[in-house]
């Protein structure tokens, strides 16, 4: 490859459509992004129909965005990378086909990137040098996992969810306390005007030390149970606590099975967050708290870039490339994807 490396990167995995051009891996020339947002809001959630429909619709113009506005042309690129799975079979597909289609028109190397693994990527566009071994915590509303990496490619899943991933449990709250999709970025501003105190829920697993796994069915249970309850009182409870002592359960739970796991890894030198939920204010406060003292780096991407994205995607298949990991045109799209272990 050329020392200047463009690569495009396509992400359609689930209700957001977003092409990115990166350059060497590490710089984000443009990451456009189409949230669905609008279409999915009365629904309460995600709808896969509607979505891969609007991915169809709108995945050429955001293309034609993602290069005008960093200033190149289709002839200028090196390389496509494409989310290939875990996500919504309909909403990937959209991706994937556009991703093969423009490799073989224009005769480009393609990347077929785990969108789990994508997410690790977005901490590569902060202009922080990583270095491993690492570790990341990879919190999104499909998957909470805890992982150590000794290079690229080379990922040893440590702990994840039993049950539901932490943005879901997000989502599933702001539902029942009628806040609108998605619920994470809504329960953030809430719980900032709240009393975390208020309320008292179960950090799940917390006392099984060793254990990096983690579950978010019992606090969920727990708070809408008590949503239930405080309604059929009558309506006291007051929103922002019962959202501020929701998230600091939930943050809890993350920051203890990660520090867990620098205790586990005392090579890791530095430790990612990565994914949706590492977009929250009170998680990403805690983390620099509790890891202040600690010998080890915390690194966290700019908000915009913890949440789907191209430019992630287009980071990873950068790296994959320069490893010679290519995909043929056959490629399909995997709706549950398994984070390979190595
Ligand atoms: O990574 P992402 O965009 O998509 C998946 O791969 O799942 O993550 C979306 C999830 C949603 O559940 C959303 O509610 C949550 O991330 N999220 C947040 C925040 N911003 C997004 N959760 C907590 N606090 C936030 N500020
Ligand atoms: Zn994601």
């Amino acid at each position: 490859m050329s020392h200047k490396t463009f690569i495009l990167g396509l992400e359609t995995s689930c209700d957001d459509t977003s092409a990115a051009v990166v350059l060497n891996g590490r710089t984000v020339l443009s990451n456009v992004v189409s949230s669905q947002d609008n279409f999915h809001l009365r629904f309460g959630g995600v709808v896969p129909e509607i979505a891969s429909r609007r991915h169809l619709e709108i995945i050429n113009p955001v293309i034609d965005e993602a290069l005008s506005k960093a200033g190149i042309t289709f002839r200028d690129l090196d390389g496509i990378a494409v989310s290939y799975g875990p996500g919504l079979a309909g909403s990937l597909l959209i991706g994937v086909s556009t991703a093969k289609a423009l490799s073989f028109a224009l005769e480009l190397p393609l990347a077929a990137v785990n969108h789990l693994e994508g997410h690790i990527y977005a901490n590569f566009l902060t202009g922080a040098t990583i270095s491993f071994p690492l570790l990341c915590l990879v919190v999104s509303g499909g998957h909470t996992s805890l992982l150590y990496m000794k290079g690229h490619g080379q990922i040893e899943i440590l702990g994840r969810t039993r049950d539901d991933a932490a943005g879901e449990v997000f989502d599933k709250i702001a539902r029942a306390l009628g806040l609108g999709f998605p619920g994470g970025p809504v329960i953030d501003k809430l719980a900032q005007q709240g009393e975390a105190a208020a309320f008292s829920f179960p950090r799940a697993l917390m006392g099984e030390e060793g254990k990096l796994d983690f579950s978010f069915s019992g606090v969920k249970t727990a708070v809408l149970n008590c949503i239930r309850r405080e309604t059929e009182k009558g309506g006291q409870v007051r929103p922002a606590d019962l959202a501020a002592a929701f998230q600091e359960a939930v943050v809890e739970a993350l920051v203890e099975k990660s520090l867990m796991a620098i205790r586990q890894k005392r090579e890791a030198g530095q430790f990612l967050l990565a994914g949706g939920v590492a977009a929250n204010g009170e998680l990403r406060r805690k983390f620099r708290q509790k890891l202040e003292s600690k010998n080890i780096e915390l690194i966290y991407p700019p908000v915009e870039l913890c949440t789907d994205n191209g430019a992630m995607i287009a980071s990873a298949g950068y790296y994959y490339l320069r490893q010679g990991r290519r995909a043929s045109w056959d490629l399909n799209a995997v709706p549950n994807l398994e984070l390979e272990r190595v």
